[in-house]
């Protein structure tokens, strides 16, 4: 039996490895992603040996994962719940197809993750091995009654660890679950539990890592532009830049200004209510500025259509159906809808708050000619207006004649 297991070098996944190992009498490989986490990567390697690992691998998959995950998911204007950006959800998808990847590559016959058997993150793993990996065997520990059994609690892992000398830091368990990426941090579980409790408090504000607040942001505005091509960031404040450079520097742009915060209770896929806390500070701008430029440049009855579609495509991202049919159907429709979503957005960064100050585009739909009552006689005559409300109103007008006639 071989396995290759999505690794951190944490608490949890270390005593995995040694774990799976054991029970399985199986070679592990360990497999950890850079998906713009900025955490120490650079050991990993020797402490996954360490800990009984045959093999270890790193990749660097920040580019990939912006161009290939979060702009087309920014393409269609993804959110969840009105909310939440999905910058966790459209990671797990990568990491697997990476993971698998090395499955592949390794002639391993099952993949194993850490993800505990409560929340969403399971699902996208493993409803990914399966779409891009069918006969793969799929372990999942925590779902495991002898492995709850054998540690109920981190004393028990910690007491493990040290029983097989496996390497981990002593760092002291912060009071709540934190994951990192390029396009967000979230926080959650331990003290965010309680819905009430309030993260951004004197006392509380040390959690944030991305941005500041919005309180302690400059007293003075900052202005950006973005440029898009066919729906996408290619440049910001004239420089030309990569996806993931695009998403590096409006974070920190974001960020200095306090832009991007969200406190929300949501729906995961497995029925449980949770209460996150997420800075998206790159993303939050992308977003509102992608927006901008579709107003310019997008047929009304297009936008409407896709608009129809947003909660869906952003459901199915949530609950890890990335490589599904339907997201790839969703998918294509999306980006036939940004050929000429092109242009300039202005915008103005201001202690949380992103103000719209301009846009432009060479393929813009905006007429000032049309637009303003000089028009362009043959195109746009009012009197033509009459008629179309007249008729608009035809079955406005039917009904209350059956329904009782005029009741005012
Ligand atoms: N609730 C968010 C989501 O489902 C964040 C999950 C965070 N995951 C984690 N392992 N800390 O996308
Ligand atoms: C986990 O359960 O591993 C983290 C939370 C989630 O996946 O929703």
């Amino acid at each position: 039996m071989k396995i290759v297991l999505a690794y951190s070098g944490g608490l949890d996944t270390s005593v995995i490895v040694k774990w799976l190992k054991e029970t399985y009498d199986a070679e592990i490989i360990t497999f950890a992603a850079d998906v713009g986490q900025e955490e120490e990567l650079k050991g990993l390697d020797k402490k996954a040996k360490a800990t009984g690992a045959s093999k270890h691998y790193t990749l660097d998959l920040v580019e990939e994962f912006a161009t290939n995950y979060i702009y087309p998911m920014i393409r269609a204007n993804a959110v969840y719940e009105g909310q939440y950006y999905l910058g966790t959800s459209i990671a797990r998808p990568l990491i697997a197809k990476a993971q698998v990847e090395i499955a592949r590559k390794e002639k391993a016959d099952t993949v194993a993750h850490g993800a505990t058997g409560k929340g969403n993150d399971q699902c996208r793993f493993e409803l990914t091995y399966m779409a891009l990996a069918p006969d793969l065997d799929i372990i999942a520990p925590w779902k495991m009654e002898n492995y709850r059994a054998e540690f109920p609690g981190r004393a028990e892992m910690i007491a493990y660890c040290a029983k097989h000398k496996i390497p981990v830091e002593a760092s002291l368990k912060k009071p709540y679950s934190m994951d990192r990426n390029l396009l967000h941090i979230s926080y959650e579980a331990g003290i965010l539990e309680d819905p009430w409790f309030d993260p951004t408090t004197k006392a509380n504000k040390e959690m944030f890592k991305l941005s500041v607040s919005p309180e302690d942001a400059p007293d003075k505005p900052e202005y950006v532009e973005i440029e898009f091509a066919k729906g996408d960031a290619v440049a910001v404040n004239g420089k030309k830049l990569t996806p993931g450079q695009v998403l590096k520097t409006l974070n920190k742009l974001g960020g200095k200004h306090g832009i991007g915060r969200v406190d929300l209770v949501e729906n995961r896929f497995v029925g449980m209510k949770s209460r996150g806390v997420y800075e998206t500070p790159g993303g939050t701008i992308l977003m509102q500025a992608h927006k901008q430029i579709e107003s310019l440049t997008l047929d009304r009855e297009v936008e409407h259509l896709r608009d129809g579609f947003i909660p869906k495509y952003a459901e199915l991202v949530y609950n890890g159906f990335w490589f599904s049919p339907e997201r790839e159907m969703l998918q294509a429709m999306i980006d036939e809808s940004q050929k000429f979503v092109a242009g300039t957005v202005r915008l103005k960064l201001y202690k949380g708050n992103i103000i719209t100050v301009g846009r432009k585009s060479k393929y813009s739909l905006y007429d000032d000619k049309i637009a303003s009552m000089e028009g362009v006689k043959s195109w746009y005559n009012q009197s033509d207006a009459t008629g179309f409300i007249r008729l608009n109103g035809l079955r406005l007008r039917a009904r209350s004649l059956a329904q009782g006639g005029p009741k005012v």
